[in-house]
């Protein structure tokens, strides 16, 4: 079925009003999906979002993580998700309990900090390691993983979050590039894992130069999903809804766009007067590209998928994400 149907966005219009419901869209979403959502924006726009609205029903249009929040956050609320599969390999990346307990004692850490944690240990290992020293939690992890933190932060605010805690050291969980880039922003020492989102790693400063060559007079922008020489590259370091506001205010007329190509749409909707420039044409994330209108118009037909936290969970993740939220 093509997702320009006659008829598709009208059925999801009407049955979004008989259910009260909204849809939430990332933006990384596909352009059909963003145009007929109520809200796009980033993961730290989303949750606020989703924490507030009144409504009866959240369509979710992003992935597991992110409608797994809007579910802690509103557990009042029906939450769906499209596209069941619809997964973050990044969040995936750290659990709360190793298969390997097994293992007594940890290598020696590698010096000097950030420290960076083979993935085969869990949470609590790390915890148990450090004890007393706060995890902070990107969102892009489970609700049980969240639910084992104290703090939860997103691209748009960590380094914010690491200086609201106490002590001088935190431990940062799963992203070593975020973490990379907050060490790089705070005096205090961060403790990182070895987790990364693959979309972003790939992109390298060959890419940059490449760029700077190529597109002389654009100001190159980075999310700091990137690998640090990328973001020590770049000219400005944001989150997806950051790039909107930098590049809505600068007087710059052409900018290169380094995430995933969902953001382009907003980015040329909202700025028709400037250029935009993909960073790499293969930031595409799968996963966020499941959603369809098709899936869209099944979740309100059909009740997929719902997401429920339960109780025991959500009430720590939550907590980790009011903190969030609060300081902000
Ligand atoms: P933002 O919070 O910047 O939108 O990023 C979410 C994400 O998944 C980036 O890959
Ligand atoms: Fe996860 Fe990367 Fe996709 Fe974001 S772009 S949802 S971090 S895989």
């Amino acid at each position: 079925m093509p997702s320009d149907m006659p008829g598709l966005r009208e059925e999801i219009l009407k049955l979004k009003d008989e259910k009260r419901a909204i849809i939430l869209a990332h933006n990384y979403q596909r352009e059909e999906v963003q145009d007929i959502a109520d809200f796009v924006g980033d993961s730290l726009e989303l949750s606020r979002t989703a924490a507030t609205v009144d409504c009866d029903m959240i369509v979710f249009c992003g992935v597991s993580f992110m409608a797994e929040s809007a579910s802690i956050l509103s557990p009042d609320k029906t939450v769906l998700l499209p596209e069941e599969f619809a997964l973050c390999p990044m969040a995936d990346m750290i659990h709360v309990d190793s298969a390997r307990r097994e293992r007594k004692s940890f290598p020696g850490f590698p010096s000097p900090p950030p420290y960076v944690y083979p993935p085969e240990f869990s949470l609590r290992d790390i915890k148990a390691q450090y004890p007393g020293i706060p995890v902070v939690a990107y969102v892009n992890t489970t609700a049980a993983v969240k639910a084992e933190s104290d703090i939860c932060c997103t691209s748009a605010n960590v380094v914010k979050v690491i200086e609201s805690l106490p002590g001088d050291r935190v431990i940062c969980i799963p992203d070593k590039n975020l973490s990379m880039w907050a060490q790089k922003n705070t005096s205090k020492k961060v403790i990182a894992w070895d987790g990364y989102c693959n979309i972003h790693e790939r992109v390298t400063p060959d890419d940059i130069r490449k760029a700077r060559g190529e597109r002389p007079g654009a100001l190159i922008m980075a999310h700091p999903e990137c690998r640090l020489d990328v973001l020590e590259a770049a000219d400005h370091v944001t989150s997806t809804s950051g790039m909107l506001r930098f590049a809505s205010s600068s007087s710059s007329k052409e900018f290169v766009v380094g995430t995933e190509i969902g953001l382009m749409h907003r980015l040329m909707k909202e700025n028709p007067e400037k250029q935009f420039y993909p960073l790499r044409n293969d930031m595409i994330c799968p996963n966020m590209k499941k959603t369809t209108l098709q899936s869209v118009l099944r979740a309100f037909r059909e009740n997929t998928h719902p997401v429920k936290v339960p109780e025991h969970v959500r009430i720590p993740a939550k907590r980790a994400l009011d903190r969030m939220l609060a300081i902000a």
